[in-house]
């Protein structure tokens, strides 16, 4: 995770581990053995980042027996943007941590002391006149929800964590929907994919790719590790910006979103939610519980293209996912979403209508750059 971006109460009941806590000068982890061992440390403010970021891919190739490419080492750094001494040491240090006896941090006793405060009664934390709701089931939620219909909703605060640090903003009363378990779930549904809004992009963006594998690039393009293990789907929909990565790829997947208001659930469209510039089909006491996402038939193809300033952890400029069904070369059906060509992500209606009955070869593909949406 992002500290900067993370609200204390968030971390009830969870534990907290920074760069202090992996080892001292007596005793440096291994990504920090390897990092001095390699000339890869930099100035006191990013190179703990690349500690943190490089134990983090330490533990999980270590938890998985695998070892990873240097390719996946520089994804695993996509967040750590200042490179003054360049990539090649820091990479370096990434595969040489691999190469003495694991040593993985010891979570027996970080598990034991968070088995002793683990409790099912909500959270209601009060200060300064404001309120934090952690509701741990969804029907406690929608109560929530629909009794302070003002409050802001937290998901991973990966956005709302920057109108504090940037804005300056008072959030008033906040509902969190990071502590109910079942808006976490990822589960195969008759009608398709089920991912709940609190479901992390991390783990969203691994189920989508699973079912539809021309998507990982944006996956990977999409932030950084600790920004898509913080932030989700749900929170990526609802922000309703029209640059968001998500929604091109569910519109073009045609997801409905699944949005709940006390016991009453509302399926739509996902490219209906959309009305206007961060303007969404969202009533008062309405919250998003999940998207549903059909998988994709084997006769429809897929590409994702994200145009951005920089290639690693940079928002969109335009970000397209181009779907369309085939049947012996002939376009039956097509979805074409852009994100960042008008107020809200939107399907280019006249590009897939110029395509659908046609054959599918540069030709059409080409008449479709040329229909005027
Ligand atoms: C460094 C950085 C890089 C980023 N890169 C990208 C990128 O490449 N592509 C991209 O698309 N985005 C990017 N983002 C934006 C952000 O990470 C995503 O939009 C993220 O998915 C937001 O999810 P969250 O859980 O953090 O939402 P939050 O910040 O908690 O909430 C966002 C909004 O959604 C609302 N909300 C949350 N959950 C619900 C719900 N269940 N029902 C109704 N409303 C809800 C909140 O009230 C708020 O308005 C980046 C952000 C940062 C800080
Ligand atoms: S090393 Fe920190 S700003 Fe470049």
């Amino acid at each position: 995770l992002n500290a900067c971006t993370q609200f204390l109460p968030t971390l009830d009941g969870r534990a907290l581990l920074t760069v202090e806590d992996l080892g001292g000068p007596a005793h440096l982890n291994p990504a920090q053995d390897a990092l001095v061992a390699c000339h890869g440390s930099q100035c006191g403010f990013c190179t703990p980042g690349f500690v943190m970021s490089l134990t983090a891919c330490y533990e999980t190739h270590q938890a998985a027996g695998t070892r990873p490419t240097r390719q996946q080492l520089a994804d695993a750094l996509a967040g750590n943007l200042c490179r003054c001494t360049g990539y090649r040491p820091i990479l370096d240090a990434g595969e040489q941590m691999f190469d003495t006896p694991a040593r993985c941090l010891d979570r027996a006793p970080i598990a034991q002391a968070l088995q002793a405060l683990a409790t099912d009664e909500p959270l209601d934390y009060g200060h300064k006149g404001a309120r934090f709701h952690a509701p741990q089931s969804v029907q406690d939620l929608a109560l929530l929800r629909d009794t302070y219909p003002q409050a802001t909703l937290l998901a991973g605060s990966t956005d709302v964590g920057l109108w504090v640090n940037k804005q300056f903003r008072d959030l008033g009363d906040i509902i969190y929907t990071g502590r109910v378990a079942a808006l976490h779930e990822i589960r195969a549904e008759p009608d398709g994919l089920w991912i709940g809004a609190a479901a992390s992009l991390e783990d969203s963006w691994a189920a989508l790719t699973a079912a539809v594998p021309r998507l990982r690039e944006l996956w990977l393009r999409f932030a950084s590790p600790p920004v898509r293990h913080a932030g989700t789907l749900g929170g990526n929909i609802a922000n309703g910006s029209p640059i968001g990565d998500g929604a091109p790829a569910l519109i073009a997947l045609g997801a409905d979103v699944i949005l709940r208001r006390g016991a009453q659930q509302r399926r739509i469209k996902l490219q209906d939610f959309y009305l206007d510039y961060m303007k969404k089909d969202l009533q008062p006491g309405e919250f998003i519980e999940a998207l549903l996402v059909p998988v994709p038939s084997a006769d429809w193809r897929f590409s994702a293209h994200k145009i951005a300033k920089r290639h690693d952890s940079d928002i969109s400029a335009v970000c397209a996912v181009l779907g369309v069904r085939l049947d012996a070369g002939v376009v039956q059906e097509a979805r074409f979403a852009f994100g960042g060509m008008a107020a809200t992500v939107r399907r280019a209606a006249a590009a897939e209508a110029a395509v659908v009955g046609q054959p599918w070869n540069e030709a059409t593909a080409k008449a479709a750059a040329g229909a005027p949406d």
